[in-house]
This record gives structure tokens, sequence and C-alpha cells, in this order.
């Protein structure tokens, strides 16, 4: 079989679309449609911040963004956070150091229990349960927002792609979680905003971007996945994925949808606590750490 758009052998088959890809091509898709992502925003901000983890997502979105800032155009910085999961994310940072030194991209690590006094390994040993990933989404959200505020990042990039976002849409339909299928947060929200460059792409094909492209990334996942009802909702979408391609682009667009038709703006007020915006009294990550401290002293394992 030939490539769509030359004469050369086909390397991937993109199911979705039809179309057939030679190794160039492949790539030049890729890199182009994470052009069009940013495109306006590298146009737009001076200081763009890099959620860089080590893992393939943000390697790969780290390579192409670095590709495609001209000289004389925005500062990049990596911002690494580490949530202190001992065996795991210690591991997968020398990967994330190693690459942008490559690149010779600046680079600041934040560590959660500098920050928050507390880390994931210490939320398993307080809270066995409930699962720790809600504290590390919260909490890892909190070490990023102040990392950038402290290098006067303009822009946050993170390495979400289409699979991720769609199980979120998916997590949130099973949890019959509707605030967080609708809800918008106002523009200048007092938040750095946060951009998704590689929205639009799969997993699969990200790791055979990584793969052509010689990234070096950190391929375990993390040990507490386990607890994950998200592990279980990724099998089930990429299996699905696989026996009907196009899938998770109609869950994206559901969401999307979703939003619009019936989307509210949250208003946000300053959290009494710690003064970051949110939309209750107090913000999620004082409240998540209010519920750690109050374990504590019940000595609830
Ligand atoms: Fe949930 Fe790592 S803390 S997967
Ligand atoms: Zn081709
Ligand atoms: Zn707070």
């Amino acid at each position: 079989m030939m490539c769509s758009y030359c004469d050369k052998p086909v390397f991937y088959r993109r199911r979705y679309s039809g179309e057939n890809l030679c190794k160039k091509h492949f790539i030049k898709s890729i890199e182009g449609k994470v052009r069009k992502n940013i495109s306006r925003y590298l146009g737009k901000y001076k200081r763009i911040g890099l959620a860089v983890s080590g893992g393939k997502d943000s390697l790969v979105m780290a390579y192409i963004v670095n590709n495609l800032v001209k000289p004389g155009g925005p500062h990049i910085y990596g911002l690494i956070v580490d949530e202190g999961i001992s065996g795991y994310r210690d591991k997968s940072i020398e990967f994330a150091k190693q690459l942008l030194d490559d690149l010779k991209i600046p680079y600041v690590i934040g560590a959660m229990k500098e920050y928050l006094y507390v880390n994931i390994d210490d939320v398993m040993e307080i809270a066995d349960s409930p699962l720790p990933c809600t504290f590390c989404g919260v909490f890892r959200r909190r070490v990023l927002e102040i990392l950038g505020r402290k290098n006067k990042i303009e822009v946050i990039f993170t390495g979400h792609n289409a699979s991720d976002i769609s199980e979120t849409i998916l997590l949130n339909v099973l949890q019959g979680n509707i605030k967080h299928l609708i809800m918008q947060m106002e523009p200048n929200n007092g938040f750095i905003p946060r951009i998704y460059p590689l929205h639009n792409l799969i997993e699969q094909e990200i790791v055979l971007y990584a793969y052509l492209r010689k990234i070096n990334y950190y391929d375990n996942p993390c040990p507490y996945a386990r607890y994950a009802l998200r592990s279980e909702v990724r099998n089930f979408l990429s299996d699905m994925e696989w026996r009907h391609p196009g899938i998770t682009f109609n869950i994206l667009r559901l969401g999307e949808k979703l939003k619009i038709e019936y989307g509210r703006q949250l208003k946000l007020k300053a959290c009494s606590k710690c003064g970051y915006p949110t939309s209750s009294k107090i913000c999620k990550t004082c409240e998540l750490l209010e519920t750690l401290d109050k374990l504590k002293k019940l000595n609830i394992r």
C-alpha cells in the first residue's frame, strides 16, 4: 500500500480518517496539527511554560513546541512537578531533564512537599483510601500554578492528548459529575491559562511519533494507578477506539457540545484560606489539605 500523499510505502494507517501515511507524511501531519493548535499562542505570549513529567506526551509536546519556536519568538521554560512518588516520579524526572537539557530549554523543578508540606507517598500513608489521584491531580495543578507564577509564565502548555481528554469526559459521566461536564471558567479568572497542544492527537500516534523522533521517555505507569477508575476507562476507550476508529473524537465533540449548550460560567472568588481563585468558600487544595490534617489527627490509616 502507498502513502496517500506520495509514492512511499505506508507506515501508519490513520483509521479514523482513512489516510495512509509514510513516515515523512506521518511526522509532517503530527507537527502540522500541533502547529495549527498553538501558532496563535506563540505570537501572543512572551513566556511560555511547558509542564513536563518525563512521559511520552509531555516530552513529545516539548520537542515539537521547541521546534516551532523561532529565534526572537517566545521564551519557553520547562516546569516539572515532583509529586513525591518514590520509584516513579524520581525516575521519570530524569528523562524530562535529559530531553530539556538536550534541547537547551531551561527548567525548574517544584517539589509538592516543599510547597504543600505533603506529597503523594504521604497521602497514601495518611489516607489509604480515598484515591490518591484526587489529591495528586489537585495538588499537582496547584504546584504547577505556583511554579508558573514564580517564573512569570503567561501560559502553560500541558501534554494532555485526545485520549486523556475523552477519558476525563467519560469519567465525569460515569461519576455523574455534571458540574465538571458543563462548567466553564470565566476568562481572566486569575489562573495562568492552560493550553493542550496535543488535544487532537490520539495516544497511539504520540507513541509512534516518539519512536520515529527517537524521544526517550519514561514508560512505566504510576504505582497508584491500580486504584484509579481512570485506568479502567482508559483500557475500555482504547479498545473501543481500536474497534470503532474515531470514537475518541466523538466523545471530545460531545464534551464541547455539552459546554456550549448547557455550559455555565463559574464565578470565582478568592479562597478564604490561601487566596487562590475558587468557586467555593475554600478551594479544593485547602479542602483536601484539611481532610488530610483531620485524618492525621484521628490517626486513621
Ligand atoms: Fe493516581 Fe498516580 S496518583 S495514577
Ligand atoms: Zn508520503
Ligand atoms: Zn485555598
